[in-house]
């Protein structure tokens, strides 16, 4: 049994995101055969979230055992791959490997509690998660990670992030303690303090960087996308959205730069009683599907409206930790699994060309909104 045998063999393990092999996409590493016939390999993937490692593991096991091998061991790492992007100049945010935004067409749709349980979900996965909070005139991650400490501030006017529940290194406006006066600020205050939070926070390693987007398309919203290298955005809705214009602003902005649209999460889609559990449907349904179909953007995934989630919010616990086996934290979990699923096939094929996978607004037909 040779290396070469073992890695032709290999080629049968194929990624069904990328299309392609594993051998091929350069995930097999270190890989050594021992005296004993013995084999060890490390499976490095695009990230450390793949909804499939477990798959790719005992397959490739299998596979080396069945090569004859006395035994087989296969461990699992990642490696982000980055979506070509901008360079930022002395920004900490360089290893920070996927920046993602969370983004709404109007506040109050749940937008920073789906930021919230979606980064609880991808730290739960193993990675390693951030959240900007970048809602400054209404931040709430304090309130949702029940965070009462300040940030460290540095000589150089750097500041490190709070390490909060879950393990996610947060910065929120609501840390510093002017945060009331930050209501009145105008948009160059507010923009400049966006750049602050950008540029002067020691983030360290992570493999997502969740920013919590204001609400609609002002000029912060506008700083954000055009400072930060963003992989991806995933956009929040709720089942009643009729305006479709709002949300059509929302993803042409992310469009304009270039940022593809991970998908849409409809949130407070159905009610589950407590009591029942039924799910009871309160709204107008079909926002998302329509939003979905309209701009050809995926639905991520429908959260339910459930009393838990709302308190646990308040409570500075995020409902995924508080209480992994709802069914929120369910969706959650594979709303965060799908979108870095998106971020990993956007990563791959950036380098061949990503304007291609982006809708261009201005051939949309005006009757289909
Ligand atoms: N799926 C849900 N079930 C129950 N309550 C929710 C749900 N999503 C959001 N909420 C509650 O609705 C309110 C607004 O949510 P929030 O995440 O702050 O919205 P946004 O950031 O878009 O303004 C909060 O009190 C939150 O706890
Ligand atoms: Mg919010």
């Amino acid at each position: 049994m040779t290396e070469e045998q073992i890695l032709k063999a290999l080629e049968a393990v194929m990624d069904p995101d990328l299309n392609r092999n594993i051998v091929e996409l350069g995930f097999v590493q270190n890989l050594v055969i021992g005296e004993d016939n013995s084999v060890s390999m490390e499976l490095v993937l695009t990230t450390p979230a793949c909804p499939i490692r477990d798959r790719f593991k005992e397959q490739c096991e299998r596979i080396i055992l069945a090569l004859g091998a006395s035994s087989a061991e296969v461990t699992l790492s990642a490696k982000a791959g980055r979506v070509s992007m901008p360079e930022v100049s002395e920004s900490f945010l360089n290893d920070v490997t996927h920046i993602v935004a969370v983004a709404s067409g109007k506040g109050g749709v749940g937008k920073s509690t789906v930021t919230a349980n979606l980064a609880v979900a991808l730290s739960l996965s193993g990675a390693r998660v951030g959240i900007l909070d970048a809602d400054i005139y209404g931040p709430s991650m304090g309130v949702m990670f029940g965070i009462d400490q300040a940030p460290a501030v540095y000589e150089d006017k750097t500041i490190s992030p709070v390490l909060a529940r879950g393990g996610i290194s947060i910065v929120s406006m609501s840390m510093f303690s002017d945060s009331d006066r930050a209501t009145i600020w105008r948009g160059p205050m507010a923009s400049q303090m966006i750049k602050n939070f950008l540029h002067r926070v020691r983030w360290g390693t992570l493999d997502y960087l969740l920013v919590d987007f204001p609400p609609g398309t002002g000029d912060i919203q506008l700083t954000l996308t055009q400072e930060c290298p963003l992989s991806g955005a995933v956009v929040v809705t709720t089942p009643q959205e009729v305006a479709l214009a709002d949300c059509r602003k929302g993803l042409s902005m992310f469009d304009s730069v270039g940022v593809p649209v991970l998908g849409v999460v409809e949130n407070m889609s159905y009610f589950i009683c407590d009591k029942c559990q039924k799910e009871h449907y309160i709204f107008p349904q079909g926002g998302g599907e329509r939003i979905s179909k309209t701009f050809g953007v995926p639905l991520l995934g429908k959260i339910p409206m459930e009393a838990a989630l709302a308190s646990c919010g308040d409570q500075g616990i995020p409902g995924v930790l508080y209480n992994p086996n709802s069914v929120s934290a369910e969706v959650f979990t594979q709303v965060a699994s799908e979108a870095v699923r998106k971020i990993s096939v956007f990563a791959a094929m950036a380098s061949e060309s990503l304007s291609t996978f982006r809708y261009t607004f201005e051939e949309l037909p005006e009757e289909s909104l």
